[in-house]
């Protein structure tokens, strides 16, 4: 009995290698090998058979069978793999030759915002003067934007920044001015602080005025500080951010802050100094005010004006940046238009926001 199916086993293979060679893709490879394989294939029936068996040649019968079916799986397998390789070279062949030499896909780079990369800028340059960043809230108290600034209640200066005044006796900072109290108290003198962040104002909106931007403010107060210091450190930022020796203009300037106080203005980048919208046609742009401390504002600090003076200086990061990348109009800068980003090395021409 067991004779005869070493035979039908024979036959199997026989037949399974006839139609592994007959098969011309994979899909008839696959029915070749059900035909062999499933429930009522060639090897299925010997299974079935078994029952007719002898009680004790259904053990080994049943062994040879199953031994015989594995090594057929593997045999399709091989010829599977055969084949697929075979048409993944064909496919392979018809396509256009990989041509290492052609540029690669560009893929668009992100970037910093333009008002982002200045406060950077300008934060290392001063760091390496010793100078440490501390910040302050954008809600601010009465007391620190105006009060301890020298700035009583009722007093004139007030109207000179239109405020944003809050529902709960607060307001929107309308400058980071308030850091240096807030820094004086915290650290003590002597100190060297800036104070990047963003500032409030409820006003009308033209090419260099925005109700939202961004200020960084400075404070350095120790024995002996002088305008001379002053003027070295403003000189220093503008070089440096420039890359080059600006060209600047010292006005005194009113800042109840500051005693006395200064507007340091530069040459407008835009225009060269000719005169535009940016600089409303003066050919200078208002950058850098700045001043010594006054006395007063020391002492709401809690520091002795008699031992210690200071410089501080509120630095406009937005025009600053502005003029770093040539953009024409404040709301440019806003208004998530990318050529507003343009990085300095990509800038072909002046003009990138023209709006008038
Ligand atoms: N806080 C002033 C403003 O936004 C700018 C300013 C002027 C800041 C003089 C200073 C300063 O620190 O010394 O209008």
């Amino acid at each position: 009995m067991l004779e005869q199916l070493s035979q039908d086993i024979e036959k199997a293979f026989a037949e399974a290698d006839e139609l592994i060679a007959a098969a011309g893709n994979v899909d008839e490879l696959r029915q070749a090998e059900s035909r062999l394989t499933g429930k009522q294939g060639t090897l299925g029936a010997l299974l079935a058979a078994i029952g007719k068996l002898p009680q004790e040649d259904r053990g080994p019968a049943g062994k040879e069978i199953n031994l015989a079916k594995k090594e057929i799986i593997d045999r399709f397998a091989t010829a599977r793999a055969r084949l697929e390789r075979a048409a993944d070279r064909q496919a392979a062949a018809g396509a256009p030759a990989f041509d290492p030499t052609l540029p690669g896909n560009v893929v668009p780079r992100g970037s910093v915002h333009p008002v982002t990369a200045v406060q950077w800028e300008v934060e290392e340059i001063l760091a390496r003067l010793g100078f440490i960043v501390a910040t302050g809230p954008e809600m601010e108290t009465d007391y620190y934007n105006f009060e301890a600034l020298n700035i009583p209640a009722l007093h004139p200066a007030r109207d000179m920044q239109d405020t944003f005044w809050l529902t709960n006796g607060r307001l929107l900072r309308t400058h980071t001015s308030p850091c240096q109290v807030r820094a004086m108290e915290r650290l003590g003198p002597p100190l060297r602080v800036i104070a990047p962040g963003r500032c409030f104002r409820y006003e009308t909106e033209d090419a260099s005025h925005a109700n939202t931007f961004f200020q960084l403010e400075g404070l350095m107060i120790d024995r002996n500080i002088s305008i001379a210091n002053l003027i070295a450190v403003m000189k220093l930022i503008l070089n440096e951010i420039f890359r080059r020796d600006v060209k600047v203009r010292l006005r005194p300037g009113f800042f109840p802050f500051v005693e006395p106080g200064f507007e340091l203005d530069m040459s407008c980048e835009i225009c060269g100094g000719a005169g535009c919208p940016t600089c409303k046609r003066s050919g200078w742009i208002e950058i850098l005010p700045c001043g010594m401390v006054h006395p007063n504002v020391l002492r709401f600090g809690g520091i002795d004006p008699r031992e210690y003076t200071g410089f501080a200086f509120g630095l406009g990061l937005t025009r600053l940046a502005m003029m770093k990348y040539g953009v024409q109009d404040i709301r440019g800068l806003n208004s998530g238009d990318l050529r507003a980003i343009i990085r300095p090395e990509q800038r072909t021409g002046p003009a990138i926001i023209a709006k008038d």
